[in-house]
């Protein structure tokens, strides 16, 4: 899988929001999933942002992740040009601490679903995970590794100490 073209896009409105979705980067990396990041607005690149999406699924994308603050209406975007499963992530915000974010992204009208994760960091981390699990379902040995995660995660909570 590691030398395969990517299997997850990555998108994010802004700079800015890499602090949060770097851990979306991070949780694809551990698992081997090819994926690829990149900045992508849906209102001050509108153009470009329909054809990254548009032409994701020929390129070999399964999964987009789509991040963005605000008035954060990328991820429905994305989901409004292709039929490849969207997870959105909505960003913290400086105003409304992301709850704007996470009513722009998961309030989508019935028709055109948008997986929305939590607000942020565990967000743009569960969000990877939730590609993963969408990609395993065909990939045997990425079920595998899901599965250790899973276990692994499990363990270090059993092997808790408390004061
Ligand atoms: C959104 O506006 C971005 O996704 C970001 O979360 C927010 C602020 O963007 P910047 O002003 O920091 O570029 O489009």
């Amino acid at each position: 899988m590691a030398d395969a073209g990517p299997l997850v896009a990555v998108i994010m409105g802004s700079k800015s929001d890499w602090a949060a979705m770097r851990q979306a980067d991070e949780t694809l990396a551990d698992f081997g999933v090819p994926h690829e990041c990149r900045v992508l607005s849906a209102h001050r690149t509108p153009v470009q942002t329909a054809e990254y999406v548009g032409a994701a699924e020929s390129r070999g994308i399964e999964v987009i992740i789509a991040a963005a603050g605000g008035a954060a209406h990328l991820a429905g975007v994305c989901a409004a040009y292709t039929l490849l499963p969207v997870l959105g992530v909505p960003m913290e915000s400086a105003a409304l601490k992301g709850l704007d974010s996470l009513l722009s992204t998961v309030q989508m009208p019935a028709g055109v679903p948008v997986g929305t994760l939590a607000i942020g960091g565990p967000g743009a981390r569960n969000a990877a995970l939730l590609a993963v699990a969408i990609l395993a379902n065909s990939r045997p040995e990425l079920r595998e590794k899901l599965r250790r995660f899973r276990a692994e995660q499990g363990e270090k909570v059993m092997a808790t100490l408390l004061p």
